[in-house]
């Protein structure tokens, strides 16, 4: 997989396999990195950032966030990972009361439904849709990286 060529389009067809380009895309991240993960219900969305937590050294499960929205975890090297799940916010005054953008410059942040916060967006290093396409178990992974606006 060659993640200097963008966008970059894999299909995969089970879980673990998702699991594993997550494993790749794991090896390019930093502090400060924002990943935005995109894709219909039941896409893979969980799938994708439950593995770069555990390629990224997250010990602990990673339950799904959407209740809490935000999830803290600790990655190699003491680095916080944030598992982050925008889908039952309200709007973009919910968003900026979370003060999620003062967590996200030393952190690896995984963001669910980014959509709900366009103002995310612009943060976002790495674009991950995720397609269902017709065929069991089979997704259309679409990797798109942006010289993202950096935090300090
Ligand atoms: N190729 C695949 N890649 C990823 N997941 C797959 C694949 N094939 C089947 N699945 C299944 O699809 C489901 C994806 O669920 P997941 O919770 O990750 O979706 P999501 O995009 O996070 O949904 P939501 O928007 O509800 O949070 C899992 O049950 C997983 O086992
Ligand atoms: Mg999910």
């Amino acid at each position: 997989m060659d993640l200097s060529q963008s966008p970059l389009t894999v299909t995969t067809r089970s879980p673990e396999e998702t699991e594993a380009v997550a494993s790749r895309l794991a090896e390019e991240l930093a502090p400060g990195v924002v990943v935005c993960l995109t894709g219909d219900l039941g896409a893979g969305k969980s799938v994708f950032a439950r593995a770069l937590g555990a390629a990224l050294g997250v010990e602990e499960r990673m339950p799904s966030p959407t209740f809490t929205i935000i999830h803290e975890y600790t990655g190699t090297g003491d680095v916080p990972i944030l598992h982050v799940d925008l889908y039952r916010i309200s709007g973009e005054e919910e968003f900026r009361h979370l003060a999620l953008e003062d967590l996200m410059g030393g952190a690896v942040t995984i963001v669910e439904w980014p959509d709900r916060a366009p103002e995310l967006l612009e943060y976002a290093r790495w674009q991950v849709d995720i397609q269902i396409t017709p065929g069991d178990d089979q997704r259309e992974i679409t990797l798109h990286y942006h010289d993202a606006r950096t935090r300090h």
